[in-house]
């Protein structure tokens, strides 16, 4: 979701606004993966690096969250929406971390989107997270070091339990991935497109979702009909 900054200074306006803005857009987005029957959208909201920023806009971003959770949770779960929250929990705030638990626990049962939310993360933070969770089981014996291998590590990841992405969406034009999903995009198709995050309309989405459909995937394998001649 990148871009807000700028597009709120491009029409003179307070970053916050842009924020502001772009949750606007976040709802429009979630809307629309439900209607085109996406199973999982993730969001990257807060960065684990998210917090060298001004301290008013951190506090503005986490009164986004905040806000966001309050106003659209009841709205969401009656919607069949599921809400997963990735990133770290360590150190986060007391205002902030049992709205996150309480979207997760609220959503539980649901079983239509799962919407998921990066919160505090960082892609390589999380896989060292995950790597030391398998060397502790290694200390502890309830585990050798024969039985690591990729499965083990991604059974350990925060996003344990959700399919990998296959495509992945970055607004604004840049062209990079910025810690987002490293381990799991590993075969997911990349999209950069121009807009803004606040500009991303649902028309925009569609047309992302059909250049996708477009996409050869081959998975490190070879296209279908080349094996058959
Ligand atoms: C990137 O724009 C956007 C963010 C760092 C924050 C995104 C968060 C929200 C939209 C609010 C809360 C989230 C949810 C899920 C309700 P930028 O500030 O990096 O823009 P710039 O690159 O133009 O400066």
């Amino acid at each position: 979701m990148d871009g807000n900054g700028r597009w709120a200074q491009q029409r003179g306006l307070p970053r916050t606004m842009g924020h502001r803005k772009g949750v606007e857009a976040v709802r429009g987005a979630v809307r629309a993966a439900g209607e085109a029957g996406i199973a999982y959208l993730t969001l990257f909201a807060f960065s684990s690096e998210n917090w060298t920023r001004p301290e008013t806009e951190v506090n503005d971003l986490m009164g986004l969250l905040k806000a966001f959770i309050r106003r659209d949770l009841a709205e969401l779960h009656a919607e069949n929406v599921r809400i997963r929250v990735i990133g770290s929990r360590e150190n986060l705030r007391s205002d902030i971390l049992p709205l996150l638990l309480e979207a997760e626990e609220t959503t539980r049962q649901n079983s239509g989107l799962t919407l998921v939310i990066a919160f505090n993360y960082g892609a390589r933070d999380e896989i060292a997270r995950a790597a030391k969770k398998l060397a502790a089981m290694v200390a502890e014996g309830r585990l050798s070091t024969d039985e690591i291998d990729a499965v083990a590590l991604d059974r350990q990841l925060d996003t344990r339990g959700i399919p990998d992405p296959d495509l992945v969406i970055r607004t604004s034009g840049e062209e990079r991935l910025s810690n987002f999903l490293l381990w799991q995009a590993a075969y997911a198709e990349l999209l950069f497109v121009p807009e803004f995050w606040p500009d991303f309309t649902r028309e925009i989405f569609f047309a992302a979702l059909e250049t996708y459909a477009r996409r050869d995937r081959r998975f490190g394998g070879v296209k279908s009909a080349a094996v058959s001649g």
